[in-house]
């Protein structure tokens, strides 16, 4: 009888057009955690779907899937296992979430329906569990009202809470500060050292901490398997090679790129302020969110803002987009901020995409309503290393990094004069998120349009930024800018 309790052998899937798992054979035993690394789009999310035996419609396979010794094809048998056997935590948490249900009862639901425990103890253990993931204050909030860290914090809860021994996670720690990822990465690598544990990241500190083997992936097959240690310091292939260079790679080229443009602009034509914030002030959730916060963004400027999870980094972003309202404070915007012309890349891709169109359907009523010239899109296509075949499919039939770069495709064309980017990179592996926010960068420069990058990743906003908002704790001892600029207090604009 095998160590193992899930065994893929020579699985391949194949859509109409392409390969997408190629010949792929990938063990789990008990106390050995494995990672996958890898390309965005290498078929890392439909193979985790399979290992749940949810392989999605219109695709087909070969080769097999076994958990526990049985053929997931056994539909029953797999319904039987999930969540108290095997649970997944998917890449998007709100495609995990009731939408409609506050949080803390969905956790607590696993608890009583799935665990079986009674509804006081449940109650308390659910307690226990949103404290240490640092959301017991937003337990009683629908998804809706939530971060997307929180949400994410909130759907690691709900799919481990049975306790499953089978744990398949993919991209757990997207859209977490650096203290709230090492918490989940912890949970992680406990759940690992004596259960089963998949996880599919592109964070390489998560495969670094979680140890056990390391599985690197690009279009469909492994280019690189090993133990953690050997494979994250000594890569052999020239694609792991690349994958972890970029992750340590810095932006240094770029923003002094960015910094010099932006002098020579400012030099010939004086920027024009697009934005003038001040004295803006929040609350959500019984939390101060930013006090008195002012600032103002001209053209072609790059404006960072950082803080942790749950911060209120969204918030102010869509304050200065007029989507939310402070609470005081007041927000000046350029009459030439018109519709179409103030965007906004939302954190969580499939957000910003009606889930029964297909994205060429979506870009094509765009350029019509806006009158927009669709000729850029084949090169933009490519700049983005987006296949056309993407135009042909809806957003859940294409991988989270593929949407994010749609997204950001989408912004582009729209040839926008402020645009407020919320993660921007959040869903690539290091290699194209590297590449995509370089060229990003190239093209909001080339715009002059100004941004808003909001990040947990402060090295790469010092980097790229002209100017960093801290907000949250941070604020107090890491201040860069948390004071009043452009003198003139504008009526407010709603
Ligand atoms: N329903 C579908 N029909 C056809 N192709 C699909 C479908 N779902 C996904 N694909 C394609 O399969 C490939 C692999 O997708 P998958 O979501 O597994 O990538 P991934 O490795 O998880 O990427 P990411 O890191 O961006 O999440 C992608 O090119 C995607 O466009
Ligand atoms: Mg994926």
């Amino acid at each position: 009888m095998s160590n193992f309790v899930v065994e893929i052998q020579s699985l391949s899937i194949w859509s109409e057009s392409a390969l997408i798992v190629d010949d792929l054979s990938v063990s789990l035993a008990l106390g050995k955690p494995v990672t996958i690394l890898g390309e965005t789009g290498s078929g890392k999310s439909i193979l985790a779907q399979a290992i749940m035996g949810v392989i999605p419609k219109g695709l087909e396979s070969k080769g097999s899937v076994r958990v526990y010794g049985k053929d997931v094809n056994d539909q029953a048998y797999i319904e039987s296992l999930w969540g108290k056997k095997v649970a997944m935590l998917p890449q998007e948490p709100w495609l995990s979430l009731d939408p409609i249900m506050p949080v803390e009862k969905q956790i607590g639901l696993v608890e009583t329906l799935v665990s079986n425990h009674e509804k006081e103890h449940a109650k308390t253990r659910v307690e226990r569990q949103l404290t240490k993931l640092g959301i017991h204050r937003d337990g009683d909030k629908v998804p809706a009202q939530l971060s997307g860290g929180m949400a994410q914090r909130a759907a690691y809860l709900c799919a481990t809470a049975a306790g499953g021994e089978i744990l398949i996670a993919d991209e757990p720690t997207k859209g977490l500060d650096r203290d709230r990822a090492q918490q989940v990465t912890q949970l992680l690598k406990q759940h690992g050292d004596n259960k089963a544990l998949l996880t599919i990241t592109h964070d390489i500190n998560v495969a670094k901490a979680i140890g056990g083997e390391v599985i690197v992936m690009r279009h469909g097959v492994i280019v690189e398997r090993g133990e953690s240690n050997e494979i994250l310091s000594q890569p052999q292939s020239e694609y792991a090679q690349q994958l972890l260079d970029a992750h340590q790679a810095h932006y240094h080229v770029k923003s002094k790129h960015l910094e010099h443009s932006h002098l020579e602009q400012s030099e010939k034509k004086p920027t024009k302020a697009l934005i003038k914030a001040t004295n803006l002030s929040k609350r959500r959730g019984g939390k101060q969110l930013f006090s008195d916060l002012g600032f103002t963004i001209s053209s072609g400027e790059i404006v960072g803002i950082s803080g942790d999870s749950g911060a209120g980094k969204s918030t102010l972003a869509d304050i200065l987009l007029g989507l939310t309202r402070a609470d005081s404070g007041q927000v000046w915007r350029d009459s030439s901020l018109v519709k179409g012309k103030a965007l906004k890349l939302y954190q969580d891709p499939p957000a910003a995409f009606p889930s029964s169109l297909t994205l060429g359907k979506n870009l094509l009523d765009l350029c019509r309503l806006h009158g927009l010239d669709q000729s850029r899109v084949p090169s933009l296509l490519t700049q983005l290393k987006l296949s056309e075949a993407l135009l042909e499919r809806k957003p859940a039939q294409v991988s989270g990094g593929e949407l994010q770069r749609f997204a950001m495709l989408r912004a582009l064309m729209m040839q926008p004069k402020l645009i407020v980017a919320d993660e921007p990179t959040s869903r690539l592996d290091p290699l194209v998120g590297y590449n995509t926010m370089n060229l990003f960068l190239e093209q909001v420069s080339q715009l002059g349009c100004a941004t808003v990058l909001i990040s947990h990743d402060i090295s790469m906003l010092h980097q790229v930024c002209t100017r960093v908002v801290h907000i949250g704790e941070l604020a107090n001892d890491d201040c860069v800018f948390n004071s009043i600029e452009g003198t003139q207090a504008s009526s407010a604009v709603s």
